[in-house]
Order: C-alpha cells, then sequence, then structure tokens
C-alpha cells in the first residue's frame, strides 16, 4: 500500500515551532485523551458481529438506517470497495424523504430485508421517524406481532440510549459505539463494520488497527498539510476547502469528508469570532465541466486538494476505428490514462493560476487504501482544529435548530 500527499507548491507555512507543538499534541492525544479511542479500536464486538452475519445471511438486502456520522462513512466504504453492489444488495436511508422512502422500501422484498439502525444518541428525530415507518409497514405486512429479531440490528452507545433500551424490549440484537467516539469519526467502529463484514470484508477488522500504527509512527505529512491549510486560512483567506476525488466510487467520500470538515471545524467558541473552513463536493473528471470554471477564475479563496487513484480493478482499453483525431490520439491507451491525463491538466491549470493544490494519492481503492484516507482526514481535521482553535468534536450550532424544529411539531 502506498499513501502519499503531494505539495505542488512552495510550503508557505515555515513555522517549525506550529508543526513541533503540533506534533507533541498529537503524540499527547493519541496516547492520553480519552478520544484516542477513535483511532486505538478495542473492539469486543467481532464475535458477535460474526454470528449476526450468518445469522441474517439469508437476507438479500441490507438497509443502513442512520444520519451524517452514523451513515455516510459506511455508505462510501461500501460504495467505494463494492460497486457491484448486487447480493446482498445495499440501501441507504439517510434521508426523512417520503417518496424517496416509498421508492426504496417498494423496490425490496421486506422479507428478505435487513434494516440496520444506527444512532449514537439514539434520539436523533430522522432515524427514529424512519425507524417508526419500517415498523409500521413490518407490521402492516406481517401482523403486530411479527418478529422484530428476523428484521433488526440496532447500533448505539452502550451507555445511555433509547435506542438501547428498546433492542431489549425487542429483543433485538444491539451493537455499539464508544461514548468518546462521536458520530463523524465512527466510520471504523461497529458502525461500519458490521455492514462491510457482512459483505465478507473481514480483514478490515485488523487492518485499521495496522494502519492506525504506521500513521502514528509518520505523522509529518498529516502535519505539514494542517500547517498549511491553517496558515492559508490565517493569513491568506483562503477559508473554502474542496476535496475533489478522481473518481467516481470516492463520491461519497468526497460528501463523507465534507461532514467531517464543516461539522468538525465550523464554530464559534466562546468569546471568540466565528471561525471555520467551508468544504464544497466536487469530484472530477465530472466537475471540470461545472465547478472548475469557478475555482480557475472566482474568489481566489479556496485550497484545492485532488484525490487520485492511479489504478482501476477494471481496465478498458481503446482499439477504436471512430474516425475523429481525439480518438487516435487515446488509441492504445486505456480510459484510466485519461481520467489521469485530465487530473493532470487541471491541477498545472490551477497551480499555473497560483491556486493551492495538494493531492492525496492512493494506487487503488482497496480497503487499506480507504482506512489510511479516513483516519489521516480525521487527524487531518482534528490538527486544523487545534490550529484554529476550535473544538472538533462537538456540533453546538444544531442544537437550536433542532429545538425549534421540535416546538413546530408540538405547535
Ligand atoms: O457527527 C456527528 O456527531 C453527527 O453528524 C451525527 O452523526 C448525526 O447527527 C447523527 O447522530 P446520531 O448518531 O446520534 O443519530
Amino acid at each position: 500500500m502506498s499513501f502519499k500527499v503531494q505539495f505542488h507548491q512552495p510550503q508557505k507555512n515555515q513555522d517549525i515551532e506550529t508543526k513541533e507543538s503540533l506534533k507533541s499534541y498529537l503524540q499527547d492525544f493519541l496516547t492520553n485523551n480519552p478520544r484516542k479511542d477513535i483511532f486505538s479500536f478495542k473492539d469486543s464486538n467481532q464475535k458477535l458481529r460474526k454470528e449476526l452475519t450468518e445469522k441474517y445471511k439469508h437476507k438479500k438486502h441490507f438497509i443502513h438506517v442512520g444520519m451524517g456520522g452514523s451513515a455516510l462513512g459506511p455508505e462510501f466504504f461500501i460504495k467505494a470497495l463494492y460497486p457491484q453492489n448486487t447480493n446482498p444488495h445495499f440501501l441507504f436511508f439517510n434521508n426523512i424523504d417520503s417518496d424517496e422512502i416509498y421508492a426504496q422500501l417498494s423496490s425490496v422484498n421486506l422479507n428478505e430485508s435487513l434494516f440496520y439502525i444506527v444512532s449514537k444518541s439514539g434520539s436523533t428525530i430522522e432515524t427514529l421517524s424512519l425507524l417508526a415507518i419500517i415498523d409500521q409497514e413490518l407490521t402492516s405486512k406481517f401482523g403486530k406481532n411479527y418478529n422484530k429479531n428476523d428484521f433488526f440490528v440496532f447500533c448505539t452507545d452502550p451507555d445511555k440510549s433509547f435506542l438501547k433500551d428498546l433492542a431489549q424490549e425487542w429483543s433485538v440484537p444491539c451493537l455499539e459505539i464508544s461514548p468518546n467516539i462521536g458520530g463523524r469519526y465512527s466510520t471504523l467502529t461497529d458502525v461500519g463494520l458490521f455492514p462491510l463484514n457482512f459483505i465478507g470484508k473481514d480483514q478490515i477488522n485488523s487492518e485499521r488497527v495496522e494502519v492506525a500504527k504506521e500513521l502514528e509512527k509518520d505523522l509529518n505529512q498529516v502535519i505539514d498539510l494542517a500547517a498549511e491549510l491553517s496558515f492559508l486560512y490565517k493569513k491568506e483567506a483562503i477559508d473554502q476547502t474542496v476535496l475533489m476525488p478522481y473518481s467516481s466510487l470516492l463520491k461519497t467520500f468526497s460528501l463523507w469528508f465534507v461532514q467531517l470538515w464543516a461539522e468538525s471545524l465550523g464554530k464559534t467558541p466562546k468569546g471568540k469570532n466565528p471561525r471555520g473552513l467551508t468544504p464544497i463536493f466536487a469530484y472530477g473528471p465530472t466537475d471540470q465541466h461545472s465547478q472548475v470554471q469557478l475555482f480557475m477564475e472566482g474568489p481566489r479563496n479556496k485550497a484545492i486538494i485532488f484525490l487520485e487513484v492511479s489504478e482501476t480493478q477494471k481496465q478498458y482499453k481503446f482499439e477504436s476505428s471512430i474516425p475523429h483525431e481525439k480518438i487516435k490520439l487515446i488509441n492504445g491507451k486505456n480510459l484510466q490514462n485519461v481520467l489521469l491525463a485530465e487530473l493532470s491538466g487541471s491541477r498545472d491549470a490551477l497551480i499555473e493560476r497560483e491556486i493551492p493544490c495538494f493531492t492525496l494519492q492512493v494506487d487503488q481503492i482497496t480497503s487499506k487504501e480507504m482506512i489510511k484516507l479516513v483516519l489521516f482526514c480525521e487527524l487531518l481535521t482534528i490538527s486544523v482544529a487545534k490550529l484554529i482553535e476550535v473544538d472538533p468534536f462537538d456540533q453546538p450550532g444544531v442544537e437550536l435548530g433542532k429545538l425549534l424544529c421540535l416546538n413546530y411539531l408540538k405547535s
């Protein structure tokens, strides 16, 4: 496995002291902070996940229900590592749009469906609403005494959660999210491990430990990128971060990153000014026909992080007789060569305009490389948070909206 961070312009942040103090902060974080659980992966449920995989192996549809950090990570991993999505067939219920839910539920045979309900708090209104609708649908199909254990697995905080209590009442298996691990940092816990183990990706259980150790030994790439991004933010008002994978399979990775970056960094610490780096969802080459114009010529407030995947599993070689000069140019090459040339071309053009560009490079989409990406981005987020002085683990800004929503529902 190779994972590289490339800097394409001279690093502007040459402040060794900042980098050294970030290094000791991270080292201390990874050893002493209770949040180190994010990277230390205690796994008390490996056996239970195996048993559940066996118990429900006849299910043809795995329906993952959750919001934000309880869904985006697993969705990205499944879409990246299991693009054929056939048997089992995965669906993600991550919104409460009635028409979408109807379409999704109509597309499955309920008898052959397993609903994986994930909520750290166990009280998120969208997740509870979806659970209620699914329960109603099952009741109307199988009667009010239907066996819930045949259809549900829950995943929630083991200490304090309504979902935990409901699991007991309904005799439904319940997996866990450690109290020290917030939603958006929970991808590599039971939250994502159960669906991944369900498709036979058991190697993930040990790979995440190996990768975390590797990263811990070499924090320099994280530190350099975090120092540069926060320098650009503070000194040059570059307050937007574009993460642009050149891969359709990693589109959802971009969405996962948006949530991690936005919810972790956008804060107004008590008595201080509002701050944060705004993430922008993009993927290439598709966005070359959409947002790249803005990146090139719009406000100069963006840093672009490309995500390059060197090799695809499937190779399409051009041997075409279509009489166009562009086809003549690519004959003998393969489709991925075209994609990578587009990446290089766009990146060079942006660099020519002095737009800050960085590249995260992986060889292939493998479980190990995806784990590395996740852990790298989590550490990067925690590092930038430290440098811009915000708490990357809370999200107080969403509480008022939730409260006002409840007021609407009461009235
Ligand atoms: O990252 C977070 O903490 C949030 O995005 C949560 O994952 C999201 O709000 C869902 O919360 P819960 O898992 O408690 O249902």
